[in-house]
């Protein structure tokens, strides 16, 4: 059976959202927004940290490039019960690729396996890896360091190569290179081409290997397809965007069936999820703002996004909020289930 996962995405997986996220599928993996090392050692650890058990199974999301802090990091993180450790090396941002985080250490797969090997040595718990399948050009690199272009399929089999010897056996690939000069992060998601072939590649090459593909991937007929040549899939944009989605996906999980919940049902359980809340406008709504793709290409869909942007109004919370979408959202999409949308 395959696996399906929930992307790490900044100020969207957040623990409210990754709540949101379980009330719709019971068996993909989960993981947290990126968080970096340095966060972790030196910053405010409960709050980077601390999840429901309901959210579980999770991934930490790690971004670094210091083994030792990052080692550090993972060591810290072994007091929080997650599922599996995961070492960022896809994230073309400035903030991070400059810092020689994220994507630009792809080029440095020896360093990565240093990395990794720090990580390991940390925790028993899997150690895996979230890349592209290559990256052209890199910012602020020390000058002793060429400026790099490794985005040929023998650069990732390489970059892989190193990373199974430093005992990596499960890897998540995002199927764009990064440009790391010029384009945005926001860019850098749409304008590299997608390039699957290189993927179901390296699953043929590397057959023992758990390799997971990411990019573009948007509905249940393309899960079913990727999963063909490859052993998992990863969804980003398509959790938030279209989040019904997420109840059809544990078919492809062992032991999983499509969740047969409908949206009223997933608003009830929000309504009791916003109550620990209580009286605070703010919480309410951070805890519901990623919601808002709920009923993606459905009518209602710009009532619900209205009813939970705010101003909420004077005296009303989360679960009012949540009340009022129930009494005036169309009861055939409140009532719609997947099974009954077959
Ligand atoms: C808002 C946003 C934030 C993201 N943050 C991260 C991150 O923290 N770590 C990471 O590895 N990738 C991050 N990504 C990339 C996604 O994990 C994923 O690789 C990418 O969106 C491609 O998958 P998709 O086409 O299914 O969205 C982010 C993407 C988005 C849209």
């Amino acid at each position: 059976m395959s696996r399906i996962s929930i992307a790490p995405m900044v100020d969207i997986t957040d623990r409210h959202f990754r709540y949101f996220c379980r009330l719709l599928t019971k068996k993909s993996i989960l993981y947290t927004e990126m968080v970096t090392s340095s966060a972790i050692i030196h910053g405010d650890r409960n709050k980077i940290l601390d999840f429901d058990p309901f959210e579980k199974p999770l991934a930490l999301q790690i971004a670094g490039c210091e083994k030792e802090e990052i080692g550090e990091a993972v060591k810290i993180a072994e007091d929080w019960d997650y599922d599996e450790i995961n070492l960022n090396v896809g994230c073309p941002s400035d903030r991070v690729s400059g810092n020689q985080m994220g994507a630009s250490l792809m080029a440095y797969p020896e360093e990565v396996a240093e990395i990794v090997q720090a990580m390991k040595r940390e925790t028993n718990k899997p150690v895996t890896v979230k890349h592209r399948i290559g990256i052209d050009g890199t910012n602020i690199l020390p000058s002793s360091l060429p400026k790099v272009i490794f985005d040929k399929y023998e650069d990732l089999e390489y970059f892989v190569k190193v990373l199974n010897e430093a005992g990596v056996k499960h890897f998540i690939i995002h199927a764009r290179i990064a440009i790391l000069e010029g384009l945005s992060p926001k860019d850098n998601r749409e304008i590299p081409p997608l390039r699957y072939d290189d993927v179901y590649r390296i699953k043929k090459d590397f057959p023992e290997l758990l390799i997971e593909i990411n990019g573009g991937i948007k509905t249940i007929e393309s899960i079913r397809k990727h999963l063909n040549h490859v052993d998992g899939v990863m969804l980003g944009r398509a959790a938030y965007e279209a989040p019904f989605i997420l109840a059809e996906v544990d078919q492809f999980v062992e032991g999983g069936k499509i969740n047969n919940i409908s949206r009223r049902e997933v608003i009830e359980k929000l309504m009791d999820y916003v109550e620990r809340f209580g009286e605070d406008q703010k919480m309410g709504y951070n805890a519901l703002k990623n919601t808002l793709g709920l009923f993606h290409n459905k009518r209602g869909s710009k009532l619900w996004r209205q009813i939970i942007n705010p101003p909420w109004g004077e005296g009303l919370y989360g679960k009012n909020i949540l009340e009022r979408a129930l009494e005036i959202l169309p009861e055939e999409v409140l009532d719609e289930r997947p099974i009954s949308r077959r």
